[in-house]
């Protein structure tokens, strides 16, 4: 017989658009990631974490959602090979979060770095809330609710797999050996820097939107941050130090690529010329993801019926593994002698 399929999850916060940082460092590899057959996918909407920052005004929260999950589309997830489900449409997730809750000493909340960090970093909210400590642990239902096995996520999420596998292994511990310990799937992720020179962040205003139209690419590239110390046309560069050169390493040949390397060091190409170069494979990948997604877009229900399918099916992987969970801790039906 097969080895049966491992189990791989990932989700996002619904946050709207998403830019080529997201698209380099998470979609390209959930779609490749989806194209194993030793692999089962389940990807999803966090709209439930969206709400342990974003409680106080929830009114976009859908339209971001659609945006996001628009933009998987386009980059080529497939509601076939994966299953593309809004966590909150699965209440398993909460019922897990709830139990799992019953064994997890508060310190281990306390003490992940993203507790104090985010609450320093969003000053303007208050986030001394029960959700908001709870973050992690909601993860930690995530990721349990299908038993998965291996997570593909950023550098940052590292701590909450971690408390992932402690909660786990003391559930296991506790009740018996129901959950595999989890693994961060940590891929090699291309540095995307924004137009400032900064990484590529949402919250910058720097960035360079998934499909984004042709025009306001150009100017945003021609008016883009390079390295510093090229102040003047003659000036030599470092293109370790430019962000116009990370995007050459994925959208233009290798043989470009070493041309701008070569080119800059010595001063004998111009920042506009290399400028120039880059839109011209930046733009055609825009255009097609642009076209792709505007196609999806232009089907009135089809959003909506990927995700109510891929939520159905997420709710039978999920409830599976919930009425194992209420057995395990003596929570199942009540029978007939008792
Ligand atoms: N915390 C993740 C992020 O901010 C999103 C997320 C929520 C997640 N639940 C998850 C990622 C489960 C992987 C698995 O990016
Ligand atoms: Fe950046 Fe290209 Fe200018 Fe070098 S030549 S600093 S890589 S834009």
């Amino acid at each position: 017989m097969a080895e049966p399929k491992k189990r791989v999850l990932s989700g996002m916060r619904p946050t709207g658009r998403l830019h080529l940082g997201n698209l380099h460092g998470a979609l390209v590899n959930w779609v490749a990631l989806q194209r194993r057959d030793d692999l089962d996918c389940f990807f999803f909407s966090a709209d439930w974490h969206a709400l342990t920052t974003g409680y106080a005004d929830t009114s976009s929260i859908r339209t971001d959602e659609r945006e996001m999950i628009l933009d998987w589309l386009a980059a080529g997830l497939d509601p076939v090979r994966s299953t593309i489900f809004v966590q909150s449409a699965v209440p398993e997730h909460a019922e897990l979060y709830l139990l799992f809750g019953m064994v997890t000493p508060t310190p281990w909340l306390e003490r992940v770095p993203t507790y104090k960090e985010q609450q320093q970093e969003l000053r303007d909210r208050d986030l001394g809330t029960h959700g908001f400590l709870g973050y992690p642990l909601l993860q930690a239902a995530d990721i349990a609710a299908y038993r998965a096995s291996l997570v593909p996520v950023g550098q940052d999420q590292v701590a909450h797999l971690e408390l992932t596998r402690e909660v786990l292994r003391r559930f296991n511990h506790l009740y018996g050996e129901l959950f595999p310990e989890p693994q961060p799937l940590l891929t090699v992720v291309p540095k995307v820097i924004g137009i400032d020179g900064r990484k590529m962040s949402k919250s910058y205003g720097n960035s360079l939107w998934l499909g984004e139209e042709a025009e306001s690419t150009k100017k945003k590239i021609m008016g883009a941050t390079t390295d510093p110390a090229r102040v003047r046309r003659q000036d030599k560069g470092n293109p370790e130090n430019c962000g116009i050169f990370y995007l050459h390493q994925l959208y233009s040949s290798g043989e470009r690529v070493r041309e701008v390397d070569a080119g800059c060091r010595s001063a004998g190409i111009g920042c506009v010329d290399c400028k120039k170069w880059l839109l011209e494979g930046l733009l055609p990948a825009q255009a097609e993801l642009r076209e792709r997604r505007a196609a999806i877009a232009a089907k009135p229900r089809l959003v909506r019926e990927i995700v109510e399918d891929g939520n159905g099916r997420a709710r039978r992987a999920a409830g599976e593994t919930l009425e194992k969970v209420r057995e395990a801790m003596k929570l199942g039906p009540l029978d007939e002698e008792g």
